[in-house]
Parts: structure tokens; sequence; C-alpha cells
């Protein structure tokens, strides 16, 4: 079995007081950072960019699961490298196959991950051929742009169909929880990025652990 990485996602952290918040993530046992980067275009929200991620490279030694929800993201993917991302995902409603093909040849260079992202309404197909360019997918089971959102079941059979056509990480983003995480690693996933869920905990050591052990179903 491949190994389960909880990646939390800081959209949920307190922004005031943001490296406590990484630093209280990393000592819980996180396994990656997971940041969301929003330009107001591709989804309804606007939220951090390069500079950021700069300033939070330096408060942890984590590493940093860059996923931009952005048009044009190929304008930006040398920003975000030089940053310190260690992982970067663009979604495939943003980018041809020739462009993924493309960056996925710089990162490679740069020796950062790529993960290839998709939205609940995008189907598999379309990003069938331009899996042999990925390090990781990225289902997402919410509709980009806000944390807290409810989990959006049919990304279950999305998860379960793509783990028999990619032998790579299946990362999930959106609505993880205690409740949703057994279904979601018995689909395939392995990489499992929460917001609201580890941040509003009180205990986010045994929220983590709670998703990392959720009982498969
Ligand atoms: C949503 C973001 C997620 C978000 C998940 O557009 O990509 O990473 O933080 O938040 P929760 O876990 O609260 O659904
Ligand atoms: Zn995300």
């Amino acid at each position: 079995m491949m190994k389960i990485k909880i990646a939390p996602s800081i959209l949920s952290a307190d922004f005031s007081r943001l490296d406590r918040e990484v630093k209280r993530v990393e000592r819980a046992g996180a396994d990656l950072l997971h940041l969301d980067v929003m330009d107001g275009h591709f989804v309804p929200n606007i939220t951090i960019g390069p500079v950021v991620v700069k300033y939070i490279r330096k408060v942890t030694h984590l590493p940093l699961d860059v996923h931009l929800m952005i048009e044009n993201p190929q304008r930006y993917l040398d920003s975000f490298i030089s940053a310190g991302s260690d992982m970067i995902t663009v979604h495939i409603e943003t980018v041809s196959p020739a462009l993924i093909k493309k960056m996925s040849r710089k990162l490679r260079l740069k020796k950062v991950k790529f993960g290839i992202s998709l939205n609940p309404d995008t189907s598999l197909e379309k990003i069938r051929p331009v899996l042999k360019y990925a390090d990781f997918v990225l289902v997402m089971s919410v509709f980009p742009g806000f944390g807290g959102q409810e989990f959006i079941p049919g990304s279950l059979g999305k998860i379960r169909k793509l783990r028999c056509l990619f032998k790579g990480d299946i990362a999930v983003d959106g609505g993880v929880n205690d409740k949703t995480a057994g279904l979601l690693i018995s689909a395939g996933a392995n990489i499992l990025a929460s917001g609201s869920y580890i941040f509003a905990s009180k205990n986010t050591k045994q929220a983590i652990e709670r998703i990392r052990n959720a009982k498969q179903r």
C-alpha cells in the first residue's frame, strides 16, 4: 500500500499568526503543507502569491505543496519555483496538453513534483492523455475557491477509476475529514489535503491521525 500523506491546507489557518499555525501542523505530524493560490479569475476568491510562499519556506521544513487555482499558470511557474515550492499543481481546465508537457519538463529539471488537478465536473477523459507527464493527480472533491465546503461523494468513483489508470500519487482536496478520509483511502487516494477540519480542531495531532488512520470502508 502507498504511504498516506496528510497535507494541511493553510487556507483555514489564522493568517495573522501564520508562522505559528504552520509550526502547529508541522509539530502535529503533517507530511506536507498545502498552499492554495487563487487569482479571482479561475476561482471566485483571491489568496496568496509567491511572496507568501517564500516567507513560509523560511519557517518550516515541510515540503510545500502549492495548488495553483489560477489562469495562465505557466506565467507564474518560475516565481513559484524560486519561492521554494516542492510540488506544484496546475488545473487541467487552465492549460493545453502542449503546455503541460512543457511545464513538466521544466519542473523535472528543477526537481519539483508536478501535479495535475481536475474539478468535480471535469471528466477523467480530459486528463488521460497527459497522465504520463504528472507525478501526481489532485482530484477536487469540492468546487475550488473556499474552505469548509461539503464533500462531493461523486469524487470517490472518479478516484477509483483513476487508480486503475495511474500508478502515481493520487491527492484529494475538499471536505476531507475523519468521516470522508476512510472512503477516500479505500478508493485509492494517498495524499489528503484538509483545511477546516484540521485547523478548527483543538487537538491538531489527533485530527491528523484521525484522517491518516481513518477506518477504510
Ligand atoms: C479549496 C482549496 C482547498 C481547501 C480545502 O478550493 O483548494 O485546499 O483549503 O478546505 P476544506 O478541507 O475545508 O474543504
Ligand atoms: Zn487546495
